[in-house]
């Protein structure tokens, strides 16, 4: 369940996994970023979304999605009646590959483990990828966004839907109306896994009260 490329004495705790991304050399992208960006968003955020990493104007701020991605993005989850301060917001690799490239397997396997420990900490009920390479770590190798967006999958029993990047819809127009669809059925899956959620936490309750100690003891004794 934990991350095994991590120390034995991590912590899982949001703000210790954000002290360790700002100092972080595990990869080649530390020597060319001028900050690194962990993520932002409440300790109690419900709805995580996971970007690729960061751009420029994110590298120079240390936040992320705060440039052109992050103003459709902002308005993406306006149009649904969803806060930025209210969702918490992440990227796979948490350091700009230089030239906006795609983040190489080597840093996406540095970083996994910070937002493993993020997800862990978070315990949030829905996960929204964002683009192709966020897509993959919980949908899986190999899967086609033009296929698999809006849909959903389970990634460690949390619920994950996967749309394009909102970059995507900034080089290709078209895909703003499909992407503002994708969005649109985020609340009704929030609400559903709340309701599952809830549900496995009223199973798991104990049906009779725990017996006092030596009562225990003594009913076995009767046998
Ligand atoms: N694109 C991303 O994937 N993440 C950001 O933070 C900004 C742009």
């Amino acid at each position: 369940m934990l991350p095994s490329s991590q120390p034995a004495s991590f912590s899982l705790d949001l703000e210790a996994v954000r002290a360790e991304v700002l100092a972080c050399t595990r990869c080649k992208l530390s020597l060319t970023r001028t900050r690194a960006v962990p993520g932002e968003g409440p300790p109690n955020a419900k709805v995580l979304f996971v970007g690729e990493g960061p751009g420029g104007r994110e590298n120079e701020t240390g936040r992320p999605f705060v440039g052109p991605a992050g103003q459709l993005l902002q308005e993406l989850l306006e149009s649904i009646g969803w806060k930025r301060s209210q969702v918490f917001i992440t990227n796979i690799v948490k350091c700009w590959p230089p030239g906006n490239r795609d983040p190489l397997p080597e840093e996406k396997a540095a970083c996994n483990g910070y937002l493993d420990r993020q997800i862990f900490a978070l315990q949030p009920r829905l996960i929204v990828t964002l683009g192709r390479h966020s897509m993959e770590k919980f949908f899986g190798p190999g899967q086609s966004i033009s296929r698999r967006h809006g849909t959903t999958t389970r990634w460690r029993g949390i619920l994950c839907c996967a749309m394009y990047h909102p970059a995507a819809a900034l080089h290709q127009p078209s895909l703003k109306a499909v992407l503002a669809a994708d969005f649109a059925r985020l609340p009704t899956l929030l609400q559903q896994a709340e309701q599952e959620f809830l549900q496995e936490l009223a199973a798991s309750e104990p049906t009779e009260p725990a017996a006092p100690p030596g009562e225990a003891d003594r009913q076995l004794r009767l046998f």
